[in-house]
C-alpha cells in the first residue's frame, strides 16, 4: 500500500513550526511495502481552514517525482494564524490517501506595535538579577483564538493568568542580536478567561547581559535587560484586539537576586510575591526609584573606577539586594525591531530526567550527588527548609584521582545554586537563567536530610528529531557511539558550542566545522545550523570577508587586547573559519537544500575571496591560527600541534575552494565556477611544490599532514602509495596510536579506508589503550573528551587550565561508524539521499554492525553480518529513492536478486530502487 508518513515543512513535521513568516520548503515522506517505488505525480493544498472547503492554493495533479523540494508560490500569509496543508500523491500504479498537517505563521506582515520594555534601572548594569513585568486587561466577549509573540534581550520566561507559557528554555537563544534577534509564538488560546486576564514574564540576564567568554566581559549587547510581547485575541465576533508591552506594564525585582551563565542562580524565595503573574494580584506599588544618571557602561567604566574596581566589576555582577519589591511603570527600551525573527522550531528545552544513580561520600567528607551521565542542563530539587535556610550545590563533572570533587577545570565558572527557603513550605525550584554541564552535585549546605527522590538532573538542549543510529556487536563501539550523542545534546543548547561547563560555551566555529556532519548523521540539525549560519553570515568582518572565531562574536564589542591569545586574532582562523562553507554545503548534502547554499552564498564567496586576498603565493595564513590545536604531538605544556599552520591553513584554502567550486556549479553559475576553479588549481599546485617531495609524497612528518592531505585529495596520483605508506608508518611509530588534534583526528579513518586500509582504520577504531577513543570509553567517559589525555592512564589530568570533558570535537569519528563501517554515503550528484551509495566496510572484531538515517525520503540502512568470512547485507532504500551497493574490496561471488557487475574500479556493483535488499559475499582478505 502507498502512503504517505508524513509531509515535511523545512524538512520537519508541519507541527513543529510555529511562527513562520513565508511558506516553507514543502516535503513528504512516502511509504510503500512495494519494491522500486517510484512517485509518478503529486497534488497539495493550503488552507485557512482544517476541511479544505475553499483552498488557498491548490497544485491541482503535477506530474512529477519530486517529493522532497516541491516548488511553492509566493504565497501572502496573515500573521499569528494556523494554516493547513495536505498532500497526496501517485505512482503508476497506486494512489495514497491525503496526509495532513498544519503549522503556524508569525509576524508575517504584521507591524509590531509592541515596544521593549524594562524593569530595570540605569543602575542595574551592575547586577544580573531578574525582573518581573505584568499587565492585567479585560475579556468582555467570548474569545475564538489567541496567540502571543515575545522575545528579550536577555532571557525570558513567560505567563498568562499564572500559567506557564512556555515548555522551552533560554528563550530567546543567542544571536548577533543587534541584526537578528529570535522572537517565539505559542497558541494561547486556552489559556485565556473571561474578565481579568494578566500577562507576565519573568527576565534575567542571559548571554545579552551576563558576562560571556573566557576575557571576561558583561554586558556585551547592552546593559539593561527588555522584554517585548505582543497578544492577538481573536473574537468569536470577527473583532480583533491585540495586548503589546508598552509603558502601562508594572515591573519589579524578582526573587533572581543573580543569574549568570557560568556562575548559576541565587534566588531569594522569601522575595516571591505569591500570584505576581495571575488576576487577583494588587501590586503594591512605588515611587520612582533614585537613579544616577548613567553614562554608557565602558564609558562609565573609564570615567569613574579606579583600574582595579573596573576590572572587578566589569568581571563580576554583584549580586542584588532589593531595598524593595515594589512596582513601578515599566521603562522604554529603544531597540531595532528589524533584527526580529521567528524561531520556528529547534527551541531549547528539557528533554528528560535522569534520577540520582548513588549518593557518594567523598575521601574529604564531601557530600556528592552523582547522576551516572555528563550533561548540560540544572538539577531539579524538593526541598523544605526554614525562612531563611540556605540550600547551596556546585555542579561539576568529574572527581579527582582521589575521588573528591574536582572544580579546577572549569576555571572562573562557579556553576553554583543557592536557594534560600521561605516558610518551611515543600517546594521544588529549577532554574531560570543558567544551567550547567555536570555530572555530580556538591551538596555544600542542605536544610534537611539529603534524599535521592528530591533530585534529578534536567538534560536541556535545542529539540532536533532524532535521524541516526549505529549499533554493532562491539559494546565499546556502541558506548562509543553514546557518548558521542551525549556530547551533542550537551553541545546544542541554541547555538553550537564547544563545551557546556567552564566559561567559555561559545560558539566556537573550528568545533562546529568538524562535529557538523556527525552531528547530521544523529540528528535533524537543518533549522539548528540555518540559525546559526545567519549569525556567521552576520558577524563576518564587514569588509574583508573574515569570519569569527566564535559566533555569535561577543568579542566585537570588546577590545582584544586584554587577552594575549585573543589579541593576536579574533577571526580566520583555519578550519574554525571554513564553517562558512563547510557547513552550508553539509547541509545541501544532508538535505538536498539548494536554498541554504543561495542564502549564505555571500558568506561563502567572501571567506573564500578573504583567503585568496591574504595568501601570500597561494600559501594562505593569517595572524592567530590554531592550527592542529590541542594535538599529542604538541610540544610540552603548548595546544598547537607539530604540523605547520603553512600546511593546515593552505590545505583548508584548498579544501574550501574545491567544495566552493562544487557549489557554484550546483546554483549554475559557470564562469565563477570556473574562476574558482582556477584558484583551487593554483592552491593544489603550491600545495603540492611546498609538502610533497619530488615523487609526490607527503614530506611533512606528522599523521595529520598525510590525512589532510589524503582526504582533501592534494595528494598527486602517483604521490599516493608513497604518501599512505608514510600514514602507516607515522601510525606505527606510535604503535599504532592516533597523535593527531582538531584538524587531522576527524578524517583520519577516512584517509585510511579510502586508501585501502580498512584494516588499519578498524585498527585504529578499536584501540582500547591511551591515546584512543576507546581508552577514554573504558575510563568510564559518559561524553567525548576534549584531550586525549584529559584523564591519564596514571590518574592524573593533563592540566586544569582546558580540560573539558563534553567536547564533541573528537566525536566527528561518528561520521566514520556511518558513512564506512555502515557504508551509508550520499551521492553529491543526487543530495539528500535521493540516490545513496551504500558501500559498507565490514571489519575489525565486529561479527555486526547496522546503521540507519532517516533522511527526507525515508530511512536508508545497511545492516551487516559477519561469519566465517562469509557476509550477509541487507540495506534499504526509502521509496522515491534509488541506490548503488558497492561491496567491499576483496568481495566475492556476491548472490543476489539484485544483479551484481563489477565496476570500473573492480568492485561488485548493483543499482536498485527501493526496498529491502539483500545480498551475501564472501570476503578474501
Ligand atoms: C575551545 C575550543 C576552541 C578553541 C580555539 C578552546 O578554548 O574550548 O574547543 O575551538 O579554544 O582554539
Amino acid at each position: 500500500m502507498l502512503r504517505i508518513r508524513g509531509l515535511l515543512l523545512d524538512y520537519e513535521a508541519p507541527e513543529c513550526l510555529r511562527g513562520v513568516e513565508k511558506l516553507p520548503n514543502l516535503g513528504w515522506v512516502l511509504e510503500s511495502d512495494g519494491r522500486n517505488v517510484r512517485q509518478a505525480a503529486y497534488q497539495w493544498q493550503l488552507s485557512e481552514t482544517e476541511d479544505f472547503s475553499s483552498p488557498l492554493h491548490d497544485s491541482g495533479r503535477v506530474e512529477s517525482d519530486e517529493s522532497a523540494h516541491v516548488p511553492v508560490p509566493e504565497t501572502a500569509l496573515h500573521a499569528c494564524r494556523k494554516y493547513f496543508i495536505r498532500a497526496r500523491v501517485w505512482t503508476e500504479q497506486e494512489e495514497s490517501d491525503w496526509a495532513q498537517g498544519s503549522f503556524l505563521t508569525g509576524m508575517t506582515n504584521g507591524p509590531w506595535q509592541a515596544k521593549f520594555i524594562t524593569a530595570e534601572g540605569e543602575n542595574d548594569w551592575i547586577n544580573s538579577k531578574g525582573t518581573y513585568l505584568r499587565k492585567t486587561w479585560r475579556i468582555e466577549k467570548p474569545v475564538k483564538e489567541a496567540y502571543v509573540c515575545a522575545t528579550a534581550l536577555g532571557l525570558y520566561h513567560l505567563y498568562l493568568n499564572g500559567e506557564k507559557v512556555n515548555e522551552e528554555q533560554f528563550l530567546p537563544g543567542w544571536t548577533s542580536y543587534h541584526d537578528h534577534l529570535c522572537y517565539q509564538i505559542w497558541d494561547v488560546t486556552p489559556f485565556l478567561h473571561p474578565d481579568e486576564n494578566v500577562l507576565g514574564a519573568h527576565v534575567g540576564a542571559g548571554w545579552y547581559k551576563g558576562m560571556m567568554g573566557f576575557v571576561h566581559e558583561r554586558c556585551a549587547y547592552g546593559d539593561r535587560t527588555a522584554f517585548m510581547a505582543q497578544l492577538i485575541i481573536r473574537y468569536q465576533d470577527g473583532t480583533e484586539e491585540t495586548v503589546v508591552t508598552d509603558e502601562s506594564w508594572l515591573g519589579c525585582a524578582s526573587p533572581v537576586t543573580f543569574s549568570e551563565i557560568y556562575d548559576g542562580e541565587r534566588y531569594d524565595a522569601r522575595l516571591e510575591q505569591t500570584g505576581w503573574n495571575a488576576p487577583g494580584f494588587a501590586p503594591q506599588m512605588g515611587g520612582t526609584r533614585k537613579e544616577q544618571p548613567a553614562a554608557p557602561l565602558l564609558d562609565r567604566l573609564k570615567e569613574s573606577y579606579t583600574e582595579d574596581e573596573k576590572k572587578a566589576q566589569r568581571r563580576f555582577a554583584q549580586e542584588y539586594r532589593p531595598a524593595d519589591t515594589l512596582w513601578r511603570p515599566a521603562q522604554r527600551v529603544d531597540f531595532p525591531l528589524k533584527a526580529l525573527s521567528p524561531q520556528a522550531s529547534g527551541r531549547p528545552a528539557v528533554e528528560m530526567a535522569l534520577p540520582v544513580r548513588e549518593i557518594l561520600k567523598t575521601p574529604k567528607g564531601e557530600t556528592v550527588l552523582d547522576f551516572g551521565q555528563n550533561l548540560t542542563g540544572h538539577v531539579r530539587f524538593t526541598l523544605r527548609g526554614k525562612a531563611g535556610a540556605l540550600a547551596h550545590i556546585r555542579c561539576f563533572e568529574t572527581l579527582d584521582a582521589a575521588g573528591n570533587a574536582y572544580f579546577d577545570n572549569l576555571r572562573g565558572a562557579l556553576a553554583e545554586i543557592r536557594y534560600i527557603c521561605r516558610d518551611d513550605q515543600t517546594v521544588t525550584y529549577d532554574e531560570q537563567f543558567s544551567f550547567q554541564g555536570f555530572r555530580y552535585a556538591l551538596i555544600q549546605e542542605w536544610p534537611e536530610e539529603i534524599k535521592k527522590e528530591n533530585f534529578c538532573a534536567c538534560v536541556i538542549h535545542s529539540q532536533m528529531k532524532e535521524t541516526g543510529h549505529f549499533v554493532c556487536s562491539n559494546p565499546l563501539l556502541n558506548q562509543l557511539e553514546n557518548n558521542i550523542e551525549w556530547s551533542l545534546r550537551g553541545n546544542f543548547l541554541d547555538i553550537p558550542t564547544d563545551c557546556p561547563q567552564r566559561d567559555e560555551r561559545m560558539g566556537w566555529t573550528g568545533d562546529a566545522q568538524i562535529f557538523c556532519r556527525t552531528a547530521s548523521f544523529l540528528r535533524n540539525t537543518y533549522a539548528f545550523y540555518r540559525k546559526w549560519l545567519r549569525d556567521v553570515a552576520l558577524d563576518q568582518q564587514k569588509t574583508g570577508g573574515g569570519v569569527p572565531h566564535m559566533v555569535p562574536n561577543q568579542l566585537q564589542y570588546f577590545p582584544a587586547t586584554q587577552d594575549w591569545l585573543l589579541s593576536q586574532g579574533i577571526h580566520s582562523a583555519a578550519a574554525w573559519a571554513d564553517v562558512a562553507v563547510i557547513l552550508p554545503w553539509t547541509l545541501y548534502l544532508t538535505y538536498g537544500d539548494i536554498r541554504v547554499l543561495r542564502d549564505q552564498f555571500d558568506s561563502m564567496k567572501a571567506w573564500i575571496d578573504f583567503m585568496r586576498d591574504h595568501a601570500k603565493d597561494y600559501i594562505w595564513n593569517y595572524k592567530l591560527q590554531f592550527g592542529d590545536w590541542v594535538a599529542l604531538d604538541a610540544a610540552d605544556g603548548s595546544y598547537w600541534g607539530a604540523t605547520p599552520n603553512d600546511l593546515t591553513c593552505t590545505a583548508y584554502f584548498a579544501y574550501s575552494t574545491g567544495l566552493f567550486v562544487k557549489i557554484c556549479r550546483v546554483l549554475e553559475m559557470e564562469v565563477l565556477a570556473r574562476e574558482y576553479e582556477a584558484l583551487y588549481s593554483q592552491i593544489a599546485d603550491k600545495f603540492q611544490r611546498t609538502f610533497l617531495d619530488d615523487n609526490g609524497v607527503m614530506a611533512v612528518q606528522t599523521q595529520t599532514a598525510h590525512i589532510v592531505a589524503l582526504y582533501f585529495h592534494l595528494v598527486p596520483e602517483k604521490g599516493i602509495p608513497g604518501t599512505v605508506e608514510g600514514l602507516k608508518k607515522l601510525l606505527q611509530k606510535e604503535n599504532g596510536h592516533l597523535v593527531t588534534g582538531f584538524v587531522g583526528t576527524p578524517y583520519f579513518c577516512h584517509a585510511l579506508s579510502q586508501n585501502g586500509c580498512k584494516k588499519e582504520a578498524y585498527d585504529l577504531l578499536l584501540k582500547e589503550d591511551f591515546p584512543s577513543w576507546l581508552y577514554q570509553v573504558k575510563a568510564g567517559a559518559t561524553t567525548i573528551w576534549e584531550h586525549w589525555d584529559g584523564l591519564k592512564p596514571d590518574g592524573t589530568m593533563w592540566s586544569p587550565d582546558m580540560n573539558s570533558f563534553n567536547h564533541y570535537a573528537y566525536g566527528a569519528i561518528g561520521e566514520w561508524l556511518y558513512r564506512a563501517a555502515a557504508g551509508l554515503e550520499i551521492d553529491e550528484a543526487q543530495p539528500g539521499y535521493r540516490h545513496a551509495v551504500i558501500a559498507p566496510l565490514t571489519g575489525g572484531d565486529l561479527s555486526w554492525a547496522q546503521g540507519e538515517y532517516d533522511s527526507v525520503y525515508g530511512p536508508v540502512s545497511s545492516h551487516w553480518t559477519r561469519e566465517n568470512g562469509k557476509i550477509t547485507l541487507t540495506v534499504r532504500v526509502p521509496a522515491n529513492a534509488s541506490a548503488s551497493i558497492i561491496l567491499e574490496q576483496g568481495a566475492e561471488n556476491p548472490e543476489s536478486e539484485l544483479r551484481f557487475t563489477r565496476n570500473s574500479q573492480g568492485q561488485w556493483q548493483a543499482e536498485t530502487g527501493s526496498g529491502t535488499w539483500t545480498v551475501t559475499y564472501l570476503l578474501n582478505e
